[in-house]
């Protein structure tokens, strides 16, 4: 195959596009994610090696990614593994691939979990059901929904119809096609969550100043507090590497790069897209969101109501305390009473839910192009398919959250593997397919030329970056993660059992890039 390779779809509208991608990277990891991460490492020192990543692995990571997928999908490739051989005529380019659809499906079916959350939080909104609750009460609310032998609180059912109703909402979406589905839900979401975000962010930083109980001492607080602990640094504790190590992992995340779900929307471009200016518009869409709307949402909110020292405790008290427990807790001492609680509560989980969605349709796209192309089901039943196996999976992470099911695809899907394919999709674009081929496929069709200095970055600097980066981190977290250290001994083996089912995953896509490359010789296509 090669530019005579059957039409695709295309994206409908630019708009719409940029639209697509700002949700496909725009999601959980902007406003639940990222705050965490931010008052977890030190608030300000945080933010520098978060900007450092930003710079010299998020953009160039961004082009790379738009380069490969709109290359790849020019001759009918929508996810990595035809991606790859299309640039690397090499027997193991496409099995290097598997990445590509190994990463987004393992991260969507957990994704689609806390989704489901955040739908659940916005129908208790809608219901009142957190409302006048204290910090004990709303601890119990969430561990009763999250803790099924501990459903007291919440029916037994209830996690499990919200997790269904999420996932059927996401493949019924992606089962309508590029414009008619992803495109529209973009169009239709992403104003929402920004105004949502807006109005909420408003209505935080003019909260005024509160009286916190700080070790034993009543102190003021507000809102400003916390915008300036997230841009004070201590820069001797930069000197910490799990401080790097975060904000990297965090720029890999909410960017959606080295996860595969980016290059497949790209494989929807044509020439005459402008992949530069649409890339760099995309990442600044995503730190907008992050860093302006997220950053100046929970962290000032929370800052007001608990102090700095309030706010990191429930920072490092568990993943999800900060948007699950301590917002519905500050909302619900809004001036206004109920009906405010309600509203800037079913705002926050909505927005969430937004976020979400337009993220996890992204993350199920590679898989089902790949299926859809190399298999030649119909996108419906591709959907449906996909759908029921995501839902199968997914419950073993509703029946083992508290024992650490979902924490082992977090880490080594989520956080250590978007690295690896971010290293191998840049030796191969940069590398292997060349520096200047690189730079001339991602300036086709582009009216803006991206300064001469980053072509250096993406060279050089990025790929060595990346380098870098796995190895610490394979030293630093991931064999102390793989030995389970510091894991109680009573959830080594339901976390051995999530590995496995990892692990499985993998060689069945292995071995579906074996048979659908079987199907193509018997057909006489060939990867061009
Ligand atoms: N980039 C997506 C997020 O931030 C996955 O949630």
């Amino acid at each position: 195959m090669s530019d005579s390779a059957p039409a695709r779809e295309a994206w409908g509208s630019r708009i719409g596009l940029i639209l697509a991608m700002a949700g496909n990277a725009v999601g959980l990891g902007n406003f639940l994610r990222f705050p965490r991460q931010a008052v977890e490492n030190g608030g300000g020192t945080f933010m520098i090696p978060y900007f450092i990543a930003f710079l010299l692995v998020g953009i160039p990571l961004m082009w790379i990614e738009w380069g490969v997928g709109r290359h790849g999908g020019l001759r009918g490739h929508g996810s990595m593994p035809g991606m790859l051989e299309s640039l690397w005529k090499h027997p193991v380019a496409k099995y290097l691939g598997v990445l590509g659809l190994f990463m987004p499906v393992v991260v969507l079916i957990y994704y689609c979990y806390i989704e489901s959350w955040t739908l659940a939080w916005t129908w208790a909104s809608m219901r009142g059901a957190t409302q006048g609750l204290d910090q004990q009460g709303m601890q119990a609310f969430f561990k009763s929904y999250v803790d099924l032998d501990n459903g007291t609180v919440h029916g037994f059912w209830t996690p499990f119809a919200f997790f269904f109703i999420t996932i059927a909402v996401n493949f019924y979406v992606v089962s309508k096609g590029i414009t008619a589905g992803i495109e529209r839900l973009a169009k239709i979401g992403m104003p929402i969550l920004f105004v949502f975000a807006a109005i909420l962010v408003v209505r935080v930083l003019t909260l005024g100043t509160h009286e916190v109980m700080i070790d034993g001492v009543l102190t003021q607080s507000s809102p400003l507090d916390g915008l300036n602990f997230m841009f004070t640094p201590d820069w001797q504790a930069l000197a910490n590497p799990k401080v790097w190590l975060a904000a990297t992992g965090q720029i890999f995340f909410t960017l959606s790069v080295g996860m595969g779900s980016l290059q497949a929307y790209a494989s929807y471009l044509t020439k005459k897209d402008d992949l530069a200016l649409s890339g760099i518009a995309t990442a600044a869409t995503n730190e907008a969101a992050e860093v302006v709307l997220g950053g100046s949402l929970a962290i000032p909110a929370i800052v007001a109501f608990f102090g700095v020292a309030g706010a990191t405790a429930i920072a490092k008290g568990g993943s999800f305390d900060l948007g699950f427990i301590a917002m519905p807790l500050v909302f619900n001492q809004l001036p206004g009473g109920a009906t405010m609680a309600t509203i800037a509560c079913m705002m926050w989980f909505g927005l969430l839910f937004v976020a979400g969605i337009t993220s996890s349709v992204a993350m199920a796209t590679p898989a089902l192009s790949f299926v859809e192309e190399n298999f030649g089901w119909t996108r419906k039943k591709t959907a449906t398919f996909l759908g029921g196996i995501a839902l199968l999976i997914g419950i073993l992470h509703l029946v083992y959250y508290t024992q650490g099911f979902l924490d082992e695809w977090d880490y080594w899907a989520g956080t250590f593997g978007l690295v690896i394919l971010a290293l191998v999709e840049t030796v191969v674009f940069v590398w292997i397919f060349g520096p200047d081929n690189m730079w001339r496929e991602i300036h086709e069709g582009a009216t803006i030329r991206i300064p001469r200095f980053f072509k250096f970055i993406m060279t050089f600097v990025t790929p060595v970056f990346l380098l870098v980066m796995m190895i610490w981190w394979t030293i630093q977290e991931a064999v102390p993660t793989l030995l389970m250290e510091n894991i109680p001994e009573a959830d080594h083996t339901i976390r051995w059992v999530s590995r496995g089912i990892m692990l499985a995953i993998l060689v069945f896509q292995i071995f579906l890039i074996k048979a659908a490359w079987r199907r193509r010789a018997l057909d006489g296509k060939e990867v061009a």
